[in-house]
């Protein structure tokens, strides 16, 4: 799938490793619907970057608000005649909880919740309500390609930690439905790849107390240190334009395992 002359959407795209998909995708002569809740970084983003990024309101957890943002994403391809050629549902949240803490209580269904509605259901809204117009492009090439979806898990769907329950299930989940959905989408030659980033440098991780990266720095093996978001992007680029890739979870760690203790 070329990114040259095709629209994608990223979800999350205001900021950290959504961000920089945007960035990428507009570099390689893309077009980025950039669906997020925070407006101010969202249109800071669009004026950097003029006329190849739209902004558009959206809370992945609100499945009327995605209509709402696919819409006018839709009107938007309709102007600039640039096709959809792939989604990137990379909004996502962490609310860490212990199971059961260590005065008995257990974790609130309310987090579980608030949890696995952003990552889970409103990665799999996105893709779903986006699908019906990527189904619709014209096939590419050869392999008569029509587009690809990147989806975000984590270390965690694998090595979750002390109070990851609810990040590692929805993290698990988004990591499963790869196979499945990349099984779906194949008459349509559609792709599925899943990224699953160790500890990267964003607006998620500057909210961790330097203890807290201290100690998962103990935990890398080489490179010692957070990815980058760029290093992310350029796997999502890999991803969107090497058409083997499909169905299939990639960790991008380093190396690193997720200890239990931190
Ligand atoms: N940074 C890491 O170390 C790391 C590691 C593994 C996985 N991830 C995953 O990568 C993805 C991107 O995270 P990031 O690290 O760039 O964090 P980030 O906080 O920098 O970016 C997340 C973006 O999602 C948006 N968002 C949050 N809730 C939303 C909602 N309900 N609707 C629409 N947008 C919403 C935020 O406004 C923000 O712009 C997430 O799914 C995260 O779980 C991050």
């Amino acid at each position: 799938m070329k990114i040259d002359g095709r629209t994608f959407v990223v979800s999350g795209g205001a900021s950290g490793l959504g961000r920089a998909c945007v960035l990428d995708i507009c570099k390689s002569g893309g077009n980025a619907a950039i669906l997020d809740m925070n407006e101010e970084l969202g249109n800071a983003l669009v004026k950097q970057l003029g006329a190849s990024a739209r902004f558009f309101v959206c809370d992945v957890a609100d499945t009327n608000s995605i209509a709402a943002a696919v819409k006018s994403t839709v009107d938007w391809v309709c102007q600039t005649g640039k096709p959809f050629g792939g989604i990137i549902p990379a909004a996502g949240v962490g609310r860490p909880g212990l199971i059961l803490d260590r005065n008995s209580r257990p974790l609130s269904l309310e987090s579980l919740d608030f949890v696995v509605n952003i990552n889970l259901r409103g990665t799999v809204d996105l893709v779903r309500q986006v699908l019906p117009h990527l189904a619709s492009t014209a096939p590419d090439g050869l392999d008569g390609e029509r587009g690809v979806i990147v989806m975000v898990a984590s270390a965690a769907a694998f090595e979750g930690q002390m109070g990851q329950v609810a990040y590692a299930a929805s993290k698990g989940a988004v990591a499963s439905m790869t196979l499945p959905m990349a099984r779906d989408l194949s008459r349509f030659g559609i792709r599925v790849v899943t990224i699953a980033p160790s500890m990267f440098d964003s607006a998620m991780t500057a909210a961790m107390s330097d203890k807290v990266k201290t100690s998962l720095k103990k935990a890398m093996e080489f490179p010692a240190r957070a990815g980058k978001p760029e290093e992310f992007s350029s796997l999502v680029k890999q991803a969107i334009e090497n058409v083997m890739l499909n169905g299939v979870v990639i960790r991008l760690d380093g190396a690193t395992r997720m200890p239990s203790k931190l």
